[in-house]
């Protein structure tokens, strides 16, 4: 939908008193931590940050171009309770997702209300810009790892080096955001890197685009709380990760069936998804 039929939607809206809720009631029921409660916080990224945000919740800036798009794919069989700043947003949006066959309430006093009563907010991270910087450093530095371990000692040296959890960048990025860093796959050469859940939907995803020579790129999850990367293969990653018999010479294949009895990481040619970061917030 474009922004100036959105703009004439939301303006020429009704508001519905009946959808509202009292402040007190919302919290109690926010913090029940009964599952299908769901707040969508309507305000834009900078109020967000600037006041933190409802734990949990679910963040879409109405004047974003595919907020109506985005409100249709959400689950009908959760309960909303919209909030914005004081109460303006959160009730037109609330009349329209009521219209569209949601269950939703209007938390009408809004953040400011909210933080009148001191309840509790918890940071806002802005997981998208940052699990991207997150990743870059991470790939630049791994990269370099191998290249000097290659330098130092050969193939067989350099095995070790292909390692996040072994490097102290990770652990300082990870402090320094605040986030969890993890490096996973669905061809696990390590069992602890093993996707799980989420991981391998992204996963599926990435592949499917990457066949279809779309372009891969960096991809939020809904809720907003995990980012996922793309690890895509280059020639570098064939000496360890490639055909057994073309790529890899005898004693890395040798060190690595040594190292990783239950290794699923060979086999791939160049221009194929390794693996995915997934940076997520510790809330
Ligand atoms: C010198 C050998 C070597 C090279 C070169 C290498 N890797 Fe690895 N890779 C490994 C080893 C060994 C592990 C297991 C690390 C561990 O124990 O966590 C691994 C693990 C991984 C993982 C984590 C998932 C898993 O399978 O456990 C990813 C993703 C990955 N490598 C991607 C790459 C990419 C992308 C490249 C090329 C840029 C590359 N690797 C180059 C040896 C290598």
């Amino acid at each position: 939908m474009n922004k100036i039929l959105f703009l004439f939607i939301i303006l020429t809206s009704c508001k519905d008193e009946s959808l509202k809720i009292d402040l007190k009631k919302a919290k109690d029921l926010i913090f029940s931590s009964q599952e299908n409660i769901i707040v969508l916080d309507v305000r834009s990224k900078q109020e967000w940050a600037e006041t933190g945000i409802i734990k949990k919740s679910v963040l879409k800036n109405p004047y974003d171009k595919d907020f109506f798009l985005f409100v249709e794919k959400l689950d009908r069989k959760k309960t909303y309770f919209v909030i914005c700043h004081s109460g303006g947003r959160s009730s037109r949006v609330a009349y329209k997702m009521k219209q569209m066959n949601f269950n939703v309430f209007d938390v009408a006093d809004g953040i400011v209300g909210w933080i009148k009563e001191d309840y509790p907010l918890v940071v806002y991270q802005d997981i998208k810009s940052l699990g991207k910087k997150v990743a870059r450093s991470l790939k630049k530095e791994l990269s370099y790892n191998l290249k000097q371990a290659f330098m130092r000692g050969g193939n067989l040296h350099a095995i070790k080096y292909c390692n996040i959890n072994a490097m102290s960048i990770t652990s300082s990025l990870a402090k320094k955001y605040n986030v969890k860093i993890k490096r996973v796959s669905d061809k696990a050469r390590n069992s602890l890197n093993i996707a799980k859940g989420e991981e391998l939907k992204y996963i599926k995803l990435f592949k499917a685009r990457l066949k279809n020579n779309v372009t891969i790129g960096a991809m939020m999850n809904k809720e907003g709380t995990s980012m996922y990367i793309p690890i895509v293969t280059n020639n570098q990653c064939l000496k360890c990760h490639g055909d057994r018999k073309q790529d890899l010479t005898k004693d890395v294949l040798e060190k690595i069936k040594q190292l990783y009895p239950k290794d699923r990481a060979l086999g791939y040619k160049v221009n194929e998804l390794r693996g995915i970061f997934h940076i997520s917030t510790l809330k």
